[in-house]
């Protein structure tokens, strides 16, 4: 074996033991090249794995809000589409009143920060009332 190769071999092997396990070091330096080909074609499987990982597709958090002739329906674009979508507005309950989505609002104004103005504050809650509440058709 050429002796700057069995060199990389073993730093190699050093850097996949990483990702294998302690033992491929401590083998002796006949079986590293094998060891290596084990390895890198281990590290090049976990590689593949977490780039198909990556790809996996998540619900998407996209929901768009639903179209309305109602002024809170603009203020309602500008106020709560920065952070999220829709869905979570689909999601509460078909029946919740003004009061819940005053709370909702206020609660991310307050507590999450949304830079939600006093004065479009009624207007949401009108829209989202009729929307998504008690008052939808
Ligand atoms: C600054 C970011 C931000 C903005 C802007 C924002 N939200 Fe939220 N919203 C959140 C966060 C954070 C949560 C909670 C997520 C969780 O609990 O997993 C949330 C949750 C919700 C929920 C689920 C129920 C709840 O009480 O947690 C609703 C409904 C909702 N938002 C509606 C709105 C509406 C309507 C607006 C516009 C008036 C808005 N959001 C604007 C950050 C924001």
């Amino acid at each position: 074996m050429n002796q700057k190769l069995s060199k990389w071999a073993v730093q190699m092997s050093d850097r996949s033991a990483r990702v294998v396990s302690g033992a491929v070091s401590s083998m002796a330096s006949g079986a590293v090249i094998g060891a290596v080909a084990t390895a890198f074609a281990l590290s090049l499987s976990l590689a593949a794995g977490s780039a198909m990982a990556k790809d996996i597709e998540l619900p998407g958090d996209t929901m768009l809000w639903r179209q309305s002739t109602m002024p809170g329906y603009q203020a309602t674009l500008q106020n709560c589409s920065s952070c999220h979508s829709a869905h979570y507005a689909e999601y509460q309950p078909p029946n919740s009143g003004r009061a819940y989505w005053q709370a909702t609002v206020v609660k991310m104004q307050k507590a999450f920060k949304a830079p939600i103005s006093d004065a479009d504050i009624p207007l949401i809650v009108d829209y989202l009332t009729a929307t998504y509440g008690e008052n939808r058709k």
